[in-house]
């Protein structure tokens, strides 16, 4: 005991151990927000749409399947449809194949996830995720589309990097619904959300964004909507690139 307190006492005041109690305190700081109580009322979210079954929107449909939230998520053609649904199975087959899951859970997950061609299959949508191409004009068609589509109350996210939020939401006429979740890749492994407040993002948008990010078991953080200038935007690009090879 008298080597346990010695070696205790050592450890206790080494970088790495205040390393670890800085991120434990950090982690829990990063979901109080000083202008939304605890009481802050939330929506409910039962069904979530994504938009684009590529690198990210994939990762992003597993997190809410794995939670038994069904999920409708969209493209642009058949092929990517069914290239984003083969690499969604693959990876659940993978986990089943080390153990992590059963091949019932595999069923069970895929059974969740509804494959569409059409926007107007996320009109029941409570949350809809767009991850598309990283540039504002696709962006522009999505939500302006997103806003003739979507129920009134339902929340219109976007996984942009780099575009500003605030001008992704004034092609709504909804912006209070709108914010950034900005997931890292892999999506569906990645701890971290970044939350992107846009300067009309609803407080219940957010509270409600918070919360599910726990039951999605992600650490969120919020950050204020900005746009990069274009060199890094230009930057981010070639990190990005990189990262692909
Ligand atoms: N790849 C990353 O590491 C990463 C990380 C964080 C955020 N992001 C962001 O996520 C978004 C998507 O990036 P990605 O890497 O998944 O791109 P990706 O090219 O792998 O996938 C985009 C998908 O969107 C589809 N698409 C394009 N327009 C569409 C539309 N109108 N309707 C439906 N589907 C459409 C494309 O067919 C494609 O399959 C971007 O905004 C990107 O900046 C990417």
């Amino acid at each position: 005991m008298a080597a346990e307190r010695k070696t205790f006492i050592n450890l206790m005041s080494t970088p790495v151990s205040m390393a670890m109690r800085h991120v434990f305190a950090a982690e829990r700081a990063a979901s109080r927000i000083a202008d939304i109580p605890a009481d802050t009322p939330t929506r409910t979210i039962a069904r979530v749409g994504i938009i684009g079954a590529g690198t990210m929107g994939g990762g992003i449909a597993m997190n809410f399947l794995n939670v038994g939230i069904p999920v409708t998520i969209i493209e642009t053609r058949q092929e990517a449809l069914d290239r984003g649904l083969k690499t969604i199975r693959g990876n659940y087959e993978n986990s089943a194949k080390k153990g992590r899951i059963s091949a019932a859970d595999v069923e069970t997950r895929m059974g969740l996830l509804t494959p569409a061609l059409d926007m107007a299959s996320l009109k029941d949508a409570d949350l809809i995720i767009e991850a598309v191409f990283e540039t504002m004009d696709v962006k522009r068609e999505v939500f302006t589309k997103l806003d003739t589509i979507a129920k009134p109350g339902a929340i219109l996210a976007s996984n942009t990097s780099t575009l500003d939020v605030n001008k992704i939401a004034s092609f709504t006429k909804r912006p209070q619904d709108v914010l950034g979740m900005h997931f890292f890749s892999p999506a569906n492994v990645m701890k971290l959300l970044e939350v992107v407040r846009g300067e009309k993002t609803g407080k219940d948008v957010l509270a409600t964004v918070m919360k599910l990010s726990k039951k999605i078991k992600k650490i969120a953080v919020v950050c204020q909507a900005s746009a990069m200038d274009s060199s890094a935007t230009a930057c981010w690009n070639i990190i990005a690139a990189c990262r692909a090879i």
